[in-house]
């Protein structure tokens, strides 16, 4: 699975979007260690809180499937160019990754990859 790759699963993702609230899209792929891809979108809520990211969504798939160590995620919105993960998803994404870990955004035609220590300098761990 190349990184291209993996961002187009992405891009299929977010056209899975429910957001009827902010129409913003986001779609996320996160490859894990045994080479699997696990996809999610964000959907959104009345509640606005309780909206749950595309980030967090793929990453919840890929635990729930027993997978613990991301390679790389990529994200992707149709709304924003270089759509790099929410504070709360950085802490999410921290948990399950080392700085092997890719961080895949899309500007324009091309890929950017970015650290996780580049994204979130001092994660809260206990
Ligand atoms: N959103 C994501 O899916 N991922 C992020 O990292 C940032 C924000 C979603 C949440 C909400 O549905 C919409 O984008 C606007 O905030």
């Amino acid at each position: 699975m190349t990184y291209e790759e993996l961002m187009e699963k992405a891009i299929e993702a977010s056209k899975k979007a429910y957001t009827p609230y902010s129409k913003f899209n986001v779609g996320a792929s996160v490859l894990t260690e045994s080479n699997k891809v696990y996809s999610g979108c964000n959907f959104e809520n009345a509640s606005f809180g309780l909206t749950i990211c595309a980030e967090r969504n793929a990453i919840g798939s890929a635990i729930a499937d027993g997978e613990r160590k991301i390679k790389a995620i990529a994200i992707y919105s149709p709304n924003q160019d270089n759509c790099v993960p929410c504070g709360a998803c950085r802490q999410v994404i921290s948990e399950f990754c080392d700085d092997n870990t890719e961080i895949i955004v899309k500007i324009g035609d091309s890929l950017k990859a970015y650290k996780i220590t580049e994204l979130l300098p001092e994660r809260f761990s206990l």
